[in-house]
């Protein structure tokens, strides 16, 4: 039997605080009816100032090891766009508050596509022989980085944790990751960027600089190429065509990506996983809180076939797809 990274268990958190449409048409030049028609999009959920990602990241780590049903992990590897601080990473700090310290533990920085890179790295080093097993979370503080003033960003993106406990298993179990799809295009960087803050550019120029930036148009016409074409890789590796996914989880960006996407691969609609109107676009939590409500709302059940899918900043992108488990989600 081939050895395979499983999952055994899914978690997600969303902060309590609220923020509707109206209330940032409150304050921004926009209103409830642009972002609904634009975006799909009705409230993201946010947190108060001095909660940090790895606040977030503890809760959603807790509950996926808890629907594990264990308490230890060979490995930890956070996704996130947010740190606690440029350095050092955040991975660390979260394992040791989840009583981990001592295992290895890493950030990935991939944007929006960096849950599905986490998974690639502990799926790769489970497969490999490396771990045994491994928390793999997603988590995002974007209200940290939103530039106040700008309404192009302010109102599509929110904050949240999701994350999943992977073990060693077979290839041919259910849950278990069956093959992977990655690229990247760095020539693109500046599509998505904070300009000021690195070693390139120090401290702003302009105080918009310091931060999160988006040439939405141009993000929007390359994350449906790659992520048509990453699902489209992901379905001749596991043999399926675009008609058997029972359950296709994209990135919560935009429901007219996920529309077009969908379109193009020939997927109905119905299949498609959609929580993005209630969380807006949590970047690198997107894929596992998208999991964990489809899986909620009865969208998402045992021995589903499942394609998950992303684009993000870098410009990089990716997907996996897998058979769903007969799991827990807390
Ligand atoms: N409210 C009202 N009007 C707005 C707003 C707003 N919030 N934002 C932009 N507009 C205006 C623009 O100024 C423009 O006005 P103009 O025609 O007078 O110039 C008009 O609306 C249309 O703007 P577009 O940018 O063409 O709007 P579009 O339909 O492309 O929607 C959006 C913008 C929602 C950002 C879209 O491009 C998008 O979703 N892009 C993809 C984003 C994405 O996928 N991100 C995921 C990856 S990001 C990551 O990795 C973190």
């Amino acid at each position: 039997m081939t050895r395979a990274a499983v999952v055994q268990g899914l978690g997600a958190m969303v902060p309590p605080g609220i923020v509707t449409n109206a209330m940032l048409a409150e304050r921004l030049d926009t209103s409830d009816e642009w972002i609904r028609t634009r975006t799909g999009i009705a409230q993201r959920h946010m947190v108060e100032p001095g909660v940090a990602t790895s606040d977030l990241a503890v809760v959603a780590g807790e509950r996926a090891l808890k629907a594990a049903g264990t308490d230890r992990v060979d490995l930890v590897v956070l996704a996130t766009t947010t740190p606690d601080h440029p350095c050092p990473a955040t991975a660390p700090s979260v394992a040791a508050r989840l009583g981990l310290a001592g295992v290895a533990s890493y950030d990935v920085s991939a944007v929006c596509t960096g849950f599905i890179y986490g998974l690639y790295a502990g799926a790769g080093a489970i497969a490999a022989g490396l771990a045994d097993s491994a928390l793999v979370i997603g988590a995002e503080t974007y209200s940290s980085i939103l530039n106040p003033e700008d309404r192009t960003t302010s109102v599509i993106f929110g904050d949240g944790a999701g994350a999943v406990v992977l073990r060693a298993g077979g290839a041919d179990e259910p849950g278990a990751l069956l093959g992977f799809d990655l690229g990247s295009d760095g020539s693109l960087a500046d599509l998505i960027m904070i300009p000021a803050g690195g070693s390139r550019q120090r401290t702003p120029v302009e105080p918009a600089d310091a931060y999160f930036t988006m040439n939405g148009k141009q993000v929007f016409r390359h994350a449906v190429e790659r992520m048509e074409g990453a699902a489209r890789s992901v379905l001749a590796k596991t043999g399926w065509r675009a008609d058997d996914v029972d359950c296709f989880v994209g990135h919560q960006a935009n429901i007219r990506i996920l529309r077009t996407v969908a379109l193009q691969l020939g997927l109905p609609e119905d299949r498609l996983a959609v929580n993005l109107d209630r969380v807006g676009n949590t970047s690198a939590a997107s894929i596992p809180l998208a999991l964990a409500d489809a899986a909620r709302d009865g969208v998402l059940k045992p021995g589903d076939r499942v394609v998950l899918t992303a684009f993000g900043g870098g410009v990089t992108w990716g997907a996996t797809g897998l058979i769903w488990p007969d799991i827990s989600v807390f």
